[in-house]
């Protein structure tokens, strides 16, 4: 199963990823956790991204894309992946055509503009794994704790209003047309065609699961 999820920022991604993950027994890869992880460990890839981030702007493609590659190569990507935040640039996309990084289904997550402003404030992460929670839709069991380690959750620096208004108007300039890319893709068919599912990121988290899942299928 390689699967790609698309879908703005706060659309869901990272939340149905953990269900996914599980459900085929696949790496969740998300290009926007490695981001974080190595702002937090300093390397110069994250001294290079933190201020783009924080900004709300986008890494830039060569950058990604050699992080990609690398990732889908090691061992236990050898079953399929599942890229959360990848490709978001016609370029990226392309980019894998080109380093045979096949896809089998492109699963777009749909939410409304002001329905994310409002997830987004309200999201609370736990940074050591990448599990997301939300205040009100999705609470963790102890107020402020990760579930599985009980360990101090945080609100990203990106996830004020501001910031999040910038970085909708980033993925419609530059993400948004790969909707039009894979679908136009999974229409024409053919060799490495994927299949594209579009689901409705509005409702509850199992409803919403099980709409991927049925998509999956
Ligand atoms: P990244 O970390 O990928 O952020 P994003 O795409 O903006 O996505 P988010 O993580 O914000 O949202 P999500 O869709 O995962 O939503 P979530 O499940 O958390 O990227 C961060 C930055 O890194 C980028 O801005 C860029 O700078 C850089 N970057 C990363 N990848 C890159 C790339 N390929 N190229 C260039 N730059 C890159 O849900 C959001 C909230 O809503 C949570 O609180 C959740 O609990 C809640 N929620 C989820 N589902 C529901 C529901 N059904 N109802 C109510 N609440 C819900």
């Amino acid at each position: 199963m390689r699967i790609i999820l698309l879908g703005a920022p706060g659309a869901g991604k990272g939340t149905q990823a953990q269900f996914i993950k599980d459900k085929y027994n696949i790496p969740q890869i998300s290009t926007g956790d490695m981001l974080r992880a190595a702002v937090k460990a300093g390397t110069p890839l994250g001294l290079q991204a933190k201020a783009v981030m924080d900004a709300g702007k986008l890494v830039s493609d060569d950058i990604i894309i050699g992080l990609v590659k690398e990732r889908v190569a090691e061992s236990d990507c050898a079953n399929g992946y599942l890229l959360d935040g990848f490709p978001r640039t016609i370029p990226q996309a392309d980019a894998m055509k080109e380093n045979n990084i096949d896809v089998d289904f492109v699963v777009e997550i749909d939410v409304a503009d002001s329905e994310i402003i409002q997830r987004l404030s309200g999201r609370r992460v736990h940074p050591g794994s990448g599990r997301t929670y939300h205040i009100k839709y999705n609470p963790p069991k102890v107020e402020g704790k990760d579930d599985e380690t009980g360990e101090d959750l945080v609100q990203r620096p990106d996830d004020s209003e501001a910031t999040v208004k910038d970085r909708l108007a980033v993925y419609h300039e530059q993400t948004q047309p790969l909707v039009e890319y894979y679908s136009s893709w999974a229409n024409q068919g053919g060799e490495g065609a994927p299949k594209y599912v579009t689901v409705d990121g509005v409702g509850s988290l199992d409803d919403i699961k099980n709409a991927i899942l049925e998509g999956l299928s």
